[in-house]
């Protein structure tokens, strides 16, 4: 806006670019830097290069108000309030490895002209630090809360927005409030280490009720009871709420995975064991591998057998392959001596860096052609819409493996396929079943 000085937006991965467009949207100055040459030449031409809906435009839409650069000197000469959305990924021992972040503060000026307002996700504790090293500079920190696919909306409309600041930085805080206000959402003004301890206590808070939603989907399994109706009779519970209750082959991507073992980690430094988590991250491993019992339950061995996995990004709408389940699919089944072939609409490319053993095809029909069974890993809304009953002819056997309890069921078993979902009531009828398991037995 005229007469401010220009927002500051420090590392330009997934969350700075959300951050620079939709600030630049809101109608304010944006100068956005990372040091990624190749990165900032691309964005310089407009070019995406991330696949999240939306940014295009904004990026078209806003392009007078958005600069983009590789030089620190040129942010911190024009923008007060720094943004820091570098990455923050986990290291062996499961902390958060904090190298960037440190890079960024030790190349500000410790003048007290400028506020560092941090949005990668750090440890409790990480501003403290930060302020015992460079007493001078104010810090904020404004985690972020977005979901990959839906990152522009979630942060358009936001359900809240976290500042934490301590004493000498409220200045910071004052203006960053001021910027978000439009937004609506509850403004929750608090001190920096509560601010990073609520966006890490919400993202292994999301994770656990995953797991828990998982966990009870197997037990369903065992007493004939249907997963999806019991998420939507215990969702309807105020107090439970109906999101992330959806069962299937577990989490990934670049947040919760990494997310639920820093807080963990964070814990155990202090030698405190935080038991549930470890079971939560436990549950997600164990999920991702029920896939290869119920391939096993109808195939038997899978030495030599041919298997589809249908989407390979960790979750649709995105190409980010980062702890994606089909990763640990793939390993999986070649342990057990399969030929695994993969399609994803968007995750091409990473996945023939992440899946060099995985035979990429370039549709679904073509994974599928003489396929042994289909793994639905993703939930690509393209998947529903194939043409089943024609597939059916076509794969060397009919089996549904849909992780994510999102085909139509009936619509498959009634062309003919064995179907199998995650918590489901089986749905086979007493006869099938008998002659599925005289099938089984005469096979063994
Ligand atoms: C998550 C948080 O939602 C977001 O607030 C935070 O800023 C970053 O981490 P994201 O990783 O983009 O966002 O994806 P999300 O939509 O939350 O899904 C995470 C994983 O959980 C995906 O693999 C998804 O398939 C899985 N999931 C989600 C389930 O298995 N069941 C559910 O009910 C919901």
């Amino acid at each position: 806006m005229s007469g401010e000085r220009p927002i500051g937006v420090i590392g330009v991965g997934w969350v700075g670019l959300v951050t620079a467009t939709c600030f630049a949207d809101m109608g304010h100055e944006v100068i956005a830097m990372d040091i990624d040459a190749a990165k900032i030449r691309s964005l310089s031409r407009r070019e995406v290069p991330i696949h999240e809906p939306g940014i295009e435009k904004l990026l078209e839409r806003n392009a007078d108000r958005l600069t983009f650069t590789t030089e620190m000197e040129a942010v911190l000469e024009s923008a007060r309030l720094l943004f820091c959305c570098v990455d923050t990924p986990p290291t062996y021992s499961g902390d958060a490895d904090l190298s960037r972040v440190q890079a960024v503060v030790s190349q500000l000026a410790d003048d007290g002209d400028h506020a560092l307002v941090m949005k990668s996700t750090v440890p409790s504790g990480t501003g403290r630090a930060i302020r015992r090293d460079a007493p001078g500079l104010s810090y904020v920190s404004c985690p972020e809360f977005l979901k990959e696919g839906t990152a522009v909306e979630d942060f358009l409309h936001p359900d809240r927005v976290v500042i934490g600041a301590d004493a000498g930085a409220e200045w910071a805080a004052d203006q960053i409030e001021a910027i978000y206000r439009p937004l609506g959402g509850e403004i929750v003004r608090t001190d920096v280490a509560s601010a990073e301890m609520i966006k890490l206590a919400a993202n292994a808070f999301l994770a656990t009720k995953i797991s828990f939603i998982n966990e009870i989907a197997n037990v369903c399994e065992e007493v004939g009871a249907d997963v999806t109706e019991v998420a939507r009779g215990m969702g309807l519970d105020k107090r439970i709420g109906p999101s992330f209750l959806r069962a299937g082959v577990g989490y990934g991507g670049s947040c919760f995975p990494k997310d639920v073992s820093a807080l963990k980690q964070l814990a155990g430094n202090t030698g405190y064991h935080f038991q549930l988590l470890t079971a939560v991250i436990e549950v997600n491993e164990l999920q991702k591998r029920r896939v290869i019992g119920k391939l096993e339950k109808h195939l038997g061995s899978l030495a030599g057998k041919t298997i589809a996995l249908l989407g390979l990004a960790f979750k649709p709408d995105t190409d980010d392959m980062r702890e994606a389940s089909s990763l640990v699919l793939a390993a999986r089944l070649h342990g057990e001596g399969a030929t695994v072939r993969g399609y994803d609409p968007v995750a091409e490319r990473p996945a023939s860096e992440l899946l060099p053993s995985v035979e990429l095809s370039g549709s679904a029909e073509e994974a599928l052609e003489g396929a042994d069974a289909a793994v639905l890993v993703t939930e690509w809304p393209e998947f529903a819409e194939l043409d089943w009953e024609a597939l059916r002819e076509r794969m060397g056997n009919a089996l549904v493996v849909d992780g994510r309890n999102f085909l139509d069921a009936q619509r498959l078993r009634d062309a003919g396929f064995a179907y199998e979902g995650i918590g489901l009531a089986n749905g086979e009828s007493d006869e099938a079943r008998e002659a599925r398991e005289s099938a089984e037995a005469g096979s063994r």
